[in-house]
């Protein structure tokens, strides 16, 4: 037994398990508004920070604490202060690096605990819809910032042909949209075209719609209850899958029906977690994540559906085009790719 391991690797575990109960406190200091209110980078004492969110002082003062203690705020002389950099992955819900949001998705992990010890005991099998609600608004705010930095400004324009056809009216279909985040920033940058969400949750659908009439789009966006190898409609020019390919029970039947309702020079926009082929390369802080979060509600959810293909958030290139190439697609390449998202072209 080697000393040096041992003390290395429960410093491992203890920064982890800080890490763990900081996501916590993230999650509270964002719905409280306490990063919001110390997004102006002013340093501020616990109590003014209390008094201007409505907050017990104390509580502020431990919350303020733990913030020092993880360098999410600096201090001194009693006060605390965030810095920019923090603010905008903390504060700035507008920013691309806007991480606050999204740290509820790992608040479903633990209030779904007893449900996925119940699954790893039987068929493995929890469907998305089965999670705690705070994983659908979560989902949407942790891919959000990373569609609006991407989606039109660089993954659009890395497919062959598209954007043109987007701005002079094309149809397209947005495939598992859950709270339609994709679907709305499409529509907003393309007016002359139409596009349909398609989810198999209904209140992800609800959401979706109070989204697109919020954003001003509705009139050129519609918003269906279906699963991604039963939907009605054909004829896009675009079909899109945004982070869900992967939780699909039969991904290959879900390509197959995209393939049928593409039109002949179609194209489908894949967009996947960031992940190598094999167990080796994911061995990351990315891939750390997505296996972690996978196990828990991907894979879970693949495995509640007919054919149960189980692909997890770290699929790779190499078993997403298999889907493809199975489904009848003769062309499969990446596009582009960010340090989260691997975006893949596949045409008829
Ligand atoms: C990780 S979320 C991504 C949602 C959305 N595309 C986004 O990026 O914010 C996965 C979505 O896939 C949907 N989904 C899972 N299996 C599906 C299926 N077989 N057919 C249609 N939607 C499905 C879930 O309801 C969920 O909204």
């Amino acid at each position: 037994m080697d000393e040096m391991k041992l003390a290395e690797f429960m410093g491992r575990l203890v920064a982890d398990m800080g890490g763990a109960a900081m996501v916590a406190s993230i999650i509270v200091g964002e719905e409280l508004g306490l990063y919001r209110a110390l997004a102006d980078g002013r340093p501020v004492t616990a109590d003014d920070l209390a008094a201007a969110t409505g907050c017990h002082p104390r509580l502020v003062l431990e919350w303020l604490n733990a913030q020092a203690a993880s360098g999410y705020v600096e201090f001194a002389d009693g006060r605390f202060h965030l810095p920019e950099e923090q603010a905008l992955a903390l504060a700035a819900e507008d920013s691309p690096v806007y991480i606050a949001g999204g740290a509820a998705v790992l608040a479903a992990l633990f209030l779904d605990k007893d449900k996925q010890v119940a699954a790893m005991r039987s068929d493995g099998a929890i469907s998305w819809g089965d999670h705690h609600p705070c994983l659908f608004n979560g989902t949407e705010r942790f891919f959000r910032p990373g569609y609006k930095a991407n989606l039109v400004s660089a993954w659009l324009p890395a497919l062959d042909g598209v954007t043109a056809k987007l701005e002079s009216g094309a149809s397209v279909a947005d495939v598992g949209c859950g709270h339609g985040a994709s679907t709305v920033l499409m529509a907003e940058a393309y007016p002359s075209s139409r596009f349909t969400g398609f989810d198999f949750h209904g209140p992800s659908i609800d959401a979706a719609r109070e989204r697109a009439a919020a954003a001003g789009v509705a009139d050129r966006v519609s918003l269906t209850q279906a699963a991604g190898t039963d939907y009605d409609e054909s004829g896009f020019d675009l079909v899109c899958f945004f982070d869900c390919l992967h939780d699909m029970g039969d991904p290959v039947g879900a390509a197959r029906h995209a393939h049928q309702a593409l039109n002949d020079d179609g194209t489908v926009l894949l967009v996947e977690p960031f992940a190598g082929d094999r167990l080796e390369d994911n061995c990351n802080p990315v891939g750390r994540m997505f296996y972690a979060a996978s196990t828990f509600i991907c894979t879970p959810n693949s495995l509640s559906q007919d054919v149960g293909r189980g692909l997890g958030a770290q699929a790779g290139e190499t078993r997403l085009r298999d889907v493809f190439t199975e489904a009848g697609f003769s062309t499969f390449r990446r596009a582009t790719e960010t340090p989260f998202n691997l975006i893949l072209e596949a045409r008829k």
